[in-house]
This record gives C-alpha cells, sequence and structure tokens, in this order.
C-alpha cells in the first residue's frame, strides 16, 4: 500500500539500501536459516508477551526505531507514529531528522520516548537538542555511531531526490510526472506546507536546519567516543548506542558507560557488504555478557523473526521499515496495523512454539542451517 501512495522517489528512500543492497536482502536472508525446534502437546493459555526494557515495560517484545525524514511519508509523520507506540503499549525513538518538534512528539505518547541523536549542525546544536529532550521527559538518549557519512544509497540520486527536494524548477522536471502519478500524497504533501524544516536542529544564530542540508552536514559531523564524554555531562538519563555489529566495539560501549546497545546496520543502508545483524547479534551477546543490554534491528518484516531474534539473546528488537510502510500507506493508523500484524505474529509463534512467555525463550527453540552463528560466537 506504501508503494502505491507514495510516488517512487520516497518509497524508494524507505525501501532501498545502499550501494547493492546486499546487506539489505541479507538481513532478511538471515532469518530464513534459522529454524524453530518446537516443543508439541503443550497447553498454553495467554502467551505472555511483556518485556522491560531500560525498566520500560513494553507489551511487546519490539519498539519503533528511528526513521528520519517520516514527514514525507505521511503529513503525520513522527507524530502520528509515536502515538501509535504509545497506543499500543511500546516505545518510540525519535529521529533527529524530524520534521517535528521533539516536544510534540513526546506529548502525543502515552508510552516511552528515547531521542535519537546525529551531531547535525555541531555540538551547539546538539547541545540545544539535548536540553530540549530532557526537558520534555525523552527518557533515553540513542547515540548512531554507523553514519560517519550517508551511505550511497543509490536509488535516491536516480530518482533525483536531491532535485525534487530543493533544485530549480527546470531541474526538477524529468521526475515530476511521477510526482504527479500520486495526487493523494501530493495533496497531504502540499497542505502540510511541503518539505518541512528540521525543528529539531537549530544551528546557534541560523535557526532550524534545511532538509537539503542533512547529506553535507552529516559528514561534517561524525560521532566518536571521545564525544560521548561531554554527551554524558549533558544528558543525565541512559545512553543507549545504536549501530555496532561487533564484539568489540559492544565491550567499548560497556566501557563508555551505555546501559544497552542495538546491534545494528542502519537496515542495510550505510555500509553495504556488513554482517546481517541476525549473524552479529549472538557475539555481541557473548561480549557484553549480561552487562548491559542488547537490542537488535535489521530485516524483521514478521513476527516470527521478532522470536528468532529473542532466541538467539536480543532482549527487544527495533522494527524500522515494518513500521514504515505503515506510515507511508495509512499514516497513524497503518503504523496501528502494522504493529498489531506483527504483535498477532509473535503470539502464535510464541504459542506454536509451546512457550509460555517471551522471557523463557532461548536458543533451545531454534536450530540454525550452517552453524555460522555459533562459530561467530566462538570468536569472542
Ligand atoms: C527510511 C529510513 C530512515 C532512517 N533514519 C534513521 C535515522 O535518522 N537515524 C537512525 O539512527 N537510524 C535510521 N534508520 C535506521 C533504522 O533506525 C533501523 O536501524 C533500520 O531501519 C532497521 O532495519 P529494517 O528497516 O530492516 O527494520 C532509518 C531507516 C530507514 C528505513
Amino acid at each position: 500500500m506504501a508503494q502505491h501512495r507514495l510516488p517512487k522517489a520516497v518509497f524508494d528512500y524507505l525501501d532501498g539500501g545502499a550501494e547493492a543492497e546486499i546487506t539489505l536482502n541479507e538481513n532478511c536472508r538471515a532469518f530464513r536459516e534459522v529454524t524453530f525446534r518446537p516443543r508439541g502437546a503443550v497447553a498454553i493459555g495467554d502467551c505472555d508477551l511483556k518485556t522491560r526494557v531500560l525498566g520500560h515495560e513494553l507489551s511487546f517484545p519490539a519498539m519503533l526505531a528511528p526513521v528520519g525524514y517520516s514527514r514525507l511519508m505521511h503529513p503525520g509523520g513522527e507524530v502520528a507514529a509515536a502515538r501509535a507506540a504509545g497506543e499500543a503499549g511500546t516505545g518510540y525513538i525519535l529521529s533527529t531528522i524530524s520534521g517535528y518538534r521533539l516536544e510534540d512528539v513526546k506529548a502525543a505518547s502515552q508510552g516511552p520516548v528515547w531521542y535519537q541523536l546525529y551531531l547535525l549542525g555541531g555540538r551547539g546544536a546538539a547541545e540545544g537538542a539535548l536540553d530540549r529532550a530532557q526537558r520534555a521527559g525523552f527518557s533515553a538518549l540513542v547515540i548512531t555511531v554507523d553514519t560517519a557519512v550517508s551511505g550511497m544509497r543509490e536509488r535516491d540520486p536516480r530518482n533525483g531526490m536531491k532535485e525534487l527536494l530543493g533544485g530549480s524548477l527546470f531541474a526538477k522536471i524529468p521526475y515530476v510526472p511521477n510526482i504527479l502519478a500520486h495526487p493523494g500524497w501530493l495533496i497531504s504533501f502540499l497542505l502540510d506546507g511541503g518539505v518541512p524544516k528540521l525543528q529539531n536542529i537549530v544551528v546557534p544564530g541560523k535557526g532550524p536546519m534545511d532538509l537539503l542540508d542533512v547529506g553535507t552536514a552529516l559528514s561534517q559531523s561524525t560521532v566518536t567516543w571521545a564525544d560521548l564524554k561531554w554527551i554524558r555531562e549533558m544528558w543525565s538519563g541512559p545512553i543507549v548506542v545504536k549501530g555496532l555489529l561487533t564484539g568489540e566495539d559492544a565491550k567499548r560501549a560497556v566501557d563508555e558507560g551505555a546501559v544497552a546497545v542495538v546491534v545494528s546496520n542502519h537496515g542495510g543502508r550505510q555500509l553495504d557488504s556488513v554482517s546481517p545483524t541476525l549473524r552479529a547479534l549472538p557475539e555481541v551477546v557473548a561480549a557484553v555478557n549480561g552487562q548491559i543490554e542488547v537490542l537488535m534491528d535489521g530485516g524483521i518484516r514478521r513476527g516470527s523473526d521478532i522470536v528468532k531474534a529473542i532466541c538467539l539473546g536480543a532482549r527487544a528488537i527495533l522494527l524500522g521499515r515494518a513500521y514504515a510502510y505503515g506510515l507511508g500507506a495509512a499514516g497513524q493508523a497503518g503504523v496501528s496495523r502494522a504493529i498489531e500484524i506483527l504483535r498477532s505474529d509473535v503470539e502464535r509463534t510464541a504459542r506454536l512454539l509451546g512457550c509460555p512467555s517471551i522471557a523463557a525463550l532461548n536458543r533451545s527453540y531454534i536450530e540454525e542451517v550452517d552453524g555460522t552463528i555459533d562459530k561467530r560466537q566462538e570468536v569472542v
């Protein structure tokens, strides 16, 4: 439905990955290599799906990942996604690249809301956002460490994304017919005021950043481990490091004071040819050895994928495209529907496995086709 409603440039921005899209595809394929070992003839009433993440009780073991430019997908954007998450009893992570003010996103949700930080616009802009996020009641800070520069998502230049967002009228001409072929999206986009400013990247002396400036600004604002020191002084709440794939980086995150890590390759949108996250997960779980919580994302399209990740040691997972498709299709109602589909999948899968609760899932419920995951764990 999202593909039908959205212009190609917007849908491909959401759907696509970096370069040859090897990692994008592998993220999904990795789940196919893990098979279940169910327990038969086990009577289970209601399966307990509840999970605790950083002290928050979630209604099922999935939260919504930060997705930049959500307001281009639907005028409801980040506010709609946060509200849907809260209504479903789960959490939402707001990207720095947001079309809505962070205060409005926090106010929309009755569930936990975390803030994902990029250092776009420099330290001054980041300090302003951290101060606002803290006052607005964001309960954790997520620092994404896999975006030293923006990945080369080849579908974007082919679809004229840059020209459409800010080029001259003349430069837009080749791409206009496809936009006009999606009048439902176009009308809602124009009524929403067109390309939104980035309300949470307020550059001192300049005001909110333009969306078109993000690419250049990203490459000038790499987060390093050294930055964690001043960030920790600014931010008194828990810090989560998102975007690592190795035991070594996970141990470093523990040493730097993170309370959780997200095993993530940015949904295959950054460095292509890195390993799928499901395969990296056990190495990270073994490396942190229970000292902090391990979350993961990437390639989750069904509830059974969520169950497999939990069996391999994730505390919970983050949904990216799986809810963003819903947002692009139908705004808040679409996100709610996506969550509902995944949640009922998880419940059915657990019952078919003969497992009474998410907390009881472990390695005994799965096996792996080729043994690669176990080999990775031995590396640590
Ligand atoms: C359209 C889109 C935009 C994204 N924007 C951000 C972002 O601003 N910050 C971030 O940390 N991750 C971002 N991500 C990565 C997601 O948080 C998450 O890691 C990824 O989508 C998980 O993979 P999946 O889409 O296969 O579930 C984005 C992903 C997508 C699809």
